[in-house]
């Protein structure tokens, strides 16, 4: 089994992955813990901050068994900066044909953003078979992707943009969703005040919606 096909098993134990916007590096370590500790142990840290490299390279080498990747991978200097950085894996937005070779490159997993059948076939067809839907609510939600499972049976998502605590059920239920990721795990409020016991409160009771719905 490759590396790759381990990582994708890794996120869809996971089912839930936390999307974290880190301004200050010394809260990225903390963080990974509090995830952790509630059971979500895959972490996307998005390129958003002036601190969002290090912050991955904190985690990278904090010796925690945490799965990280870079997230709002937008240009192609970004692969090579999340790699030096520690990145396991990476997520875009959305894949501009420039994007593609840098990603093809990458040597871990590459979770494309599309928003339609025709950028997620044409994905699929360079390589790629599991793929960010983004802004997944706006673009139709779960309903969306169920209509994509018959005719792309062989593509898996991972929508992320507006999903909730209450709405990602919908979503884990489908065939071709291996997680759902969100940013309400980890709020830039709950961030700055070291919540940490929020945060791993609200990671406890996503991985513990992962668990009832997988075994429902
Ligand atoms: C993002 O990249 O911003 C993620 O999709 C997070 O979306 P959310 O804030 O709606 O969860």
């Amino acid at each position: 089994m490759s590396d790759i096909t381990e990582q994708k098993k890794r996120i869809r134990n996971c089912g839930v992955v936390p999307v974290l916007t880190i301004e200050s590096v010394a809260d990225a370590v903390p963080l990974a813990e509090a995830l952790m500790k509630g059971g979500l142990d895959v972490i996307e840290v998005t390129l958003r901050t002036a601190a969002s490299l290090d912050a991955i390279k904190e985690i990278a080498s904090s010796g925690l068994d945490v799965f990280v990747g870079a997230g709002t991978i937008t240009c192609g200097s970004d692969v090579g900066a999340a790699l030096k950085a520690g990145s396991e894996f990476l997520v875009t937005p959305a894949t501009p044909d420039f994007l593609v070779q840098d990603l093809a490159e990458f040597p871990g997993l590459v979770v494309p953003g599309v928003a339609t059948p025709t950028e997620a076939l044409k994905l699929y067809d360079q390589g790629f078979d599991t793929l960010k839907f983004f802004p997944a609510e706006p673009y139709g939600g779960a309903a969306t992707l169920k209509g994509l499972s018959a005719p792309l049976p062989n593509i898996n998502f991972m929508p992320t943009g507006g999903v909730k605590p209450e709405t990602m059920a919908n979503y884990l239920k489908l065939p071709n969703v291996v997680a759902v990721g969100g940013s309400w795990l980890a709020t830039d409020k709950d961030i700055k005040a070291g919540n940490w016991d929020q945060i791993t409160a609200l990671a406890q009771t996503a991985s513990d919606a992962v668990k009832a719905i997988r075994s429902a």
